[in-house]
């Protein structure tokens, strides 16, 4: 099995933006305990952070024939891009959706998510265990 791991816009920054709301851990840090987890897991992981929304669109489209399932933090763009939706959608792929935060508990824009009524779940609010969590439920849900 293998799944890619995509994160969206200023999630480079982990580590220094927002500790508060983000955790400390760097993007790096929480790249490095899912390929753990992967590992124990016996699965492999690919992963891809951009800003841009073009580019995590390429992302998704080529992901088809290489990965069985994303797990994908869309960050700000979860909550504006239509585009991102229309390509989960187009793929077919099964992802999750993960949060660091709990974006129910935070301000209103943030509590409607375009990708989350197609994805398989959706898990926000545990920090990087959300990520944890959502490899753990996309191998599930695939093998
Ligand atoms: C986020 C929540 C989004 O609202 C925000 O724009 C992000 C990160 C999270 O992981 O908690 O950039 O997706």
């Amino acid at each position: 099995m293998h799944f890619l791991v995509l994160h969206g816009p200023n999630l480079n920054l982990l580590g220094k933006r927002e500790p508060a709301v983000y955790g400390t851990l760097t993007l790096d840090e929480i790249n490095g305990s899912v390929k753990r987890l992967a590992d124990e897991l016996g699965c492999d992981v690919d992963f891809l952070q951009s800003n841009a929304e073009g580019e995590l669109i390429d992302a998704i489209q080529m992901a088809v024939g290489k990965y069985n399932g994303l797990v994908i933090n869309p960050a700000a763009y979860t909550h504006t891009s239509v585009a991102i939706r229309d390509a989960l959608a187009a793929v077919g792929l099964p992802f999750v959706e993960v949060h660091l935060s709990n974006i129910h508990r935070r301000e209103k824009f943030r509590h409607k998510s375009l990708t989350a009524s197609l994805a398989v779940g959706q898990i926000s609010g545990f920090g990087c265990d959300s990520y944890l969590l959502g490899l753990r439920a996309i191998f599930n849900v695939t093998k």
